[in-house]
């Protein structure tokens, strides 16, 4: 995930776009960068966060800009690979948030029509597709018109050349608003660098191109002209931080269904190293959520390939490493847990190839790791983890699926969905439920108890009421003794094999007089007769379920801390990275 701004007026732009990149700083701040027009195109770009740079580093004049900062995804953070990216005559300008998925076929094709590629980015084909584009449009608005559908994956383009008094944008399944002022217009990723200009918006929608002059806004879809409304948004000063989200955890919540759509295209045959697709045995080493993320892929990996898997908490291997031979896999949402890169070197000294999963482009764990596959959850500023989780379980259903031959393609590509859907569930009552406990358990079977230990974790780090993750059947074996009416129990109980017995668990923890908040499919009558609260999730795929369950949880913990006044973004005693032992 990235930002983007544009900028076309009366006023100087660079300036301008400066303030808005700063304002879409919780979108990406390895590097950050400017193009503008002022005869040819002036370009400044640096590795950092533009918050910290001088602030006036960028000193590029002209009344058409555009400007970018980044979260690195293809190529590492340094100053060639920030962007804006140019063309070969350095003629074109192109800032993009998204992921161009067939950017290395396309490169290939351009490198051998004699293209010279100065980044290892994926966006800079955009820049020498519409180069050629343009030398035979001699028009940059059907230039890109052109270049567009040869793209695959997502993008928010903006798109500058020499002698074109205009921003051409452009918009694929990554999100583009424009602001409509007096006078001048503006592009963003959302309305956060708008609203201090002005409080007119378009929103464009999924194949819309625009062109944006000094006069006017143009817009296209599948090159016939099209008519979006024009939106009042009344934000507050306060709204615009967060991208309009009171917390960075509830709009990370909501940035899900996008983090699981591209990190599910993320993971290519071509970017499996052959141990992953020959293993026969895997072991996983992690810490916190990312080891419910690997217990939830160890039931998957093991019901649906048969490989053993074997999962360590990375403060245990280093101490006490296993007779471990084959795969390691490190997954580390920030890459660098000093426990699991501990854990990971260990790996490496007992000959394990290594594999990590991690949503840092040049992280320390992706620099010890045999091979990396990287997560495209873009940042996270709140402390517990939700859409790197989610981005991880994309990384970690994709590999099972290519183990079973790409059984699974289908029903990852369109995940984001059912993600979307479960969002704006009313969970009121429940919430209600858990601001009055003085301890949650939380059950399931299957990879449903990995879902139901992250659902707990996410309580007691957020709202700090106590509560714990359990497999169903275990409750009786002890902990049934501190089943009260203050106890209530979060069951998820989809249909499958264990839903009988999960049936018979409900029942024996509501006799003991504890509440029971379920989590079950639409329709299913007799669980929800038996419970007190039951929240009904779409019938899907199981591995989607796993995904809805999880939403819901997260939004529990979420409501239930808000309501009790926490600081849900910055829990007490955690850190976002944990880099002692
Ligand atoms: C919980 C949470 C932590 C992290 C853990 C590992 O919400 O965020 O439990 O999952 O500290 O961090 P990474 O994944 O960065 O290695």
């Amino acid at each position: 995930m990235c930002g983007i701004v544009g900028y076309i007026g009366l006023r100087e732009a660079a300036p301008i776009i400066v303030e808005g990149l700063k304002r879409l700083e919780y979108r990406g701040y390895d590097s950050f960068g400017v193009a503008t027009i002022s005869g040819g195109i002036e370009l400044d770009k640096h590795q950092g966060r533009i918050s910290d740079s001088s602030g006036s580093a960028i000193r590029l004049t002209g009344k058409i800009g555009i400007g970018h900062t980044r979260w690195a995804t293809h190529g590492v953070p340094n100053d060639i690979n920030a962007h804006p990216h140019m063309d070969c005559s350095g003629r074109i300008a192109v800032v993009h948030n998204g992921i161009i998925e067939n950017y290395a076929e396309l490169k290939r094709q351009l490198i051998s029509r004699g293209h010279i590629f100065r980044s290892e980015t994926d966006t800079e084909v955009v820049a020498h597709l519409v180069e050629e584009a343009y030398a035979s449009e001699k028009d940059l608005l059907s230039a890109v018109q052109k270049v567009v559908p040869m793209l695959t994956g997502s993008y928010a383009l903006l798109v500058i050349a020499t002698g074109e008094d205009r921003i051409i944008a452009a918009r694929y399944a990554s999100p583009l608003v424009l602001g409509v002022g007096d006078g001048e217009f503006f592009a963003a990723s959302d309305m956060t660098p708008v609203i201090d200009h002005t409080e007119r918006a378009i929103f464009l929608e999924d194949g819309d191109v625009a062109s944006i002059s000094h006069e006017k806004i143009d817009l296209f879809h599948e090159g016939k002209t099209v008519q979006r409304p024009l939106e009042l948004i009344d934000w507050s000063g306060e709204d615009t931080k967060k991208g309009g989200f009171p917390h960075y955890m509830l709009k990370e919540i909501y940035e899900q269904p996008q983090a699981f759509y591209n990190s599910v295209r993320s993971v290519t045959g071509e970017i499996l190293p052959a141990s992953v697709k020959n293993a026969e045995s895997v072991t996983i080493i992690a810490c916190g959520s990312s080891y419910n993320a690997g217990l939830i892929f160890k039931y998957l990996l093991e019901n649906t390939c048969a490989i053993p898997v074997r999962l360590d908490f990375a403060s245990e291997f280093k101490y006490f490493p296993p007779p471990v031979r084959g795969l390691v896999i490190g997954i580390s949402q920030s890459g660098e847990t000093a426990d699991t890169i501990s854990a990971l070197k260990q790996a490496k000294v007992h000959n394990c190839t290594s594999l990590a999963i991690t949503n840092v482009l040049g992280s320390s764990i992706s620099r010890i790791a045999d091979f990396t596959l990287f997560m495209r959850a873009g940042p996270e500023i709140s402390v517990a983890a939700t859409k790197s989780f989610i981005a991880q379980l994309a990384v970690l259903m994709q590999i099972t699926s290519f183990l079973r031959n790409g059984e699974f393609e289908d029903v990852l590509r369109k995940g984001h969905q059912a993600i979307e859907e479960v969002l704006l569930m009313d969970l009121s009552e429940a919430v209600r439920l858990c601001l009055n406990a003085r301890s949650i358990f939380y059950v399931g079977r299957g990879p449903f108890y990995p879902v139901s230990l992250e659902g707990s974790l996410k309580m007691k780090e957020i709202s700090y009421i106590h509560a714990e993750g359990y497999a169903a059947g275990e409750l009786k074996h002890g902990p049934f003794a501190l089943l009260s009416p203050e106890t209530p129990v979060v069951a998820i109980c989809m249909p499958g094999e264990t839903y009988g017995v999960m049936m018979s668990n409900i029942k024996e923890m509501k006799a003991r007089g504890a509440p029971v908040i379920a989590l079950g499919e639409e329709g299913d009558l007799e669980l929800s007769e038996v419970v007190d609260i039951f929240i009904p999730l779409p019938v899907t795929h199981p591995f989607v379920q796993v995904l809805t369950s999880l939403i819901i949880l997260q939004l529990l913990a979420y409501y239930t801390a808000v309501g009790l006044n926490r600081d849900v973004d910055k829990p007490r005693n955690l850190a976002k990275s944990v880099t002692v032992e």
